[in-house]
């Protein structure tokens, strides 16, 4: 049940730790990332990587597959209902990861399927032991994030992002082409303490004060580069979700190219610094704010942006890889307690399913 708390959204919010803790258990050791079903030398064919999801799955992909394209393996994240005309070749030495918490949805199943076709290894990365996908794939990585009830993806998109950037640092650990990021050291290292950074924002947080602040603005913007872009990808879709007001997530540099038109006082920007590229971050969200618009920072207390912004929520110092993640965690707050505020069916928003199983 939801024990003590008013909706599974908010109870699987704050079991973000917990969630975590076992995503990460036992997959890191000595400086190197051990995934049970895929021994060390489990890539070593691997030249290309495709990611296929939809929705929340999506994001996490993008964000997942940072790493990737930065040690420089080739990568494509495409959205599953796609698939069948936007994706590049495939040969047997193309892996094709199909990230999906139900392991149900058919535009994803779709594609997974499509790609073993074409002739490419298969991987899936999901919540769900014994789902669809996770029979029909050559292997399975699992999130181990628990049950998850609430229609909107709260704690599988933690643990997906993380998941996926274990698999990607696997994946660049058996290439010797790829480039091995100089501190990954240092980025597993501090992945062990995320889940103690997420209760400290689930207990200190601001989010239902700012949701009260701009909850009658007229539609909510979300801004980010670099890995701050899937989390404004995320934060919107989440925001329009469960509170039905319009939201809309963009690469920074983009706003100026076109959705500028519709800033006005009226439209809070939430502007998504996690400490790696967010020079553009922070000009773009001052274009906005010069236009009136009200900006929400979401990055670390020590942010340039910090001194530019109407109102801040803070993300723990962590490393940059796993910076976005807590700053997701704020915005997920954001959303709930707006949503709350204006009292919607938050586990249950109109015309969603938790898993769509039709294409
Ligand atoms: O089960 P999946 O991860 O494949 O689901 C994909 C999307 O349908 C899902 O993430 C959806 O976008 C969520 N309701 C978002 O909160």
């Amino acid at each position: 049940g939801k024990g003590e708390y008013d909706h599974y959204m908010k109870k699987e919010i704050h079991n973000q730790p917990t969630a975590l803790s076992n995503t990460i258990e036992g997959r890191v050791e000595d400086g190197e990332v051990s995934l049970e079903a895929l021994p060390e030398g489990s890539f070593t064919d691997v030249d290309a990587v495709q990611l296929v999801a939809c929705g929340t799955s999506y994001h996490a992909a993008i964000y997942g597959a940072q790493l990737l394209k930065s040690a420089g393996v080739r990568t494509e994240v495409i959205r599953a209902s796609e698939y069948d005309s936007v994706a590049g070749p495939v040969d047997e030495n193309t892996l094709t990861i199909a990230v999906t918490q139900s392991g149900e949805t058919a535009d994803t199943l779709g594609a997974v399927r499509e790609a073993a076709d074409r002739g490419a290894r298969t991987l899936a990365v999901t919540n769900v032991v014994g789902s669809t996908v996770a029979r029909e794939v050559d292997d399975a990585v699992y999130i181990r994030a628990g049950p998850e009830v609430g229609v909107a993806a709260t704690k599988t998109f933690s643990s997906q992002a993380v998941t996926l950037t274990l698999v990607g640092q696997r994946i660049v650990a058996d290439l010797d082409h790829a480039e091995q990021a100089e501190d990954v050291e240092a980025m597993l290292e501090s992945l062990s303490d995320l889940p103690e950074q997420v209760e400290q924002i689930l207990e200190t947080t601001d989010a239902e004060r700012l949701a009260k602040q701009y909850i009658d603005s007229q539609s909510f913007f979300f801004i980010g580069n670099g890995l701050g872009n899937p989390v404004a990808l995320e934060g919107a879709l989440k925001f329009k979700e469960i509170t039905y007001e319009h939201a809309e997530g963009f690469a920074s540099g983009q706003l100026k190219h076109g959705p500028l038109a519709l800033v006005t006082e009226q439209t809070p920007v939430f502007a998504v610094c996690t400490g790696g590229d967010d020079g553009k971050t922070k000009t773009n969200a001052i274009e906005a704010q010069t236009r009136g618009a009200p900006i929400v920072a979401v990055s670390p207390d020590e942010h340039p942006v910090v001194d530019t912004a109407d109102a801040h929520l803070s993300v723990p110092d962590t490393h940059p890889v796993w910076a976005g993640l807590l700053a997701n965690v704020q915005l997920q707050l954001v959303s709930y307690y707006a949503a709350d505020l204006l009292d919607r069916p938050i586990d249950k928003p109109r015309n969603l399913a938790k898993s769509v199983t039709v294409e």
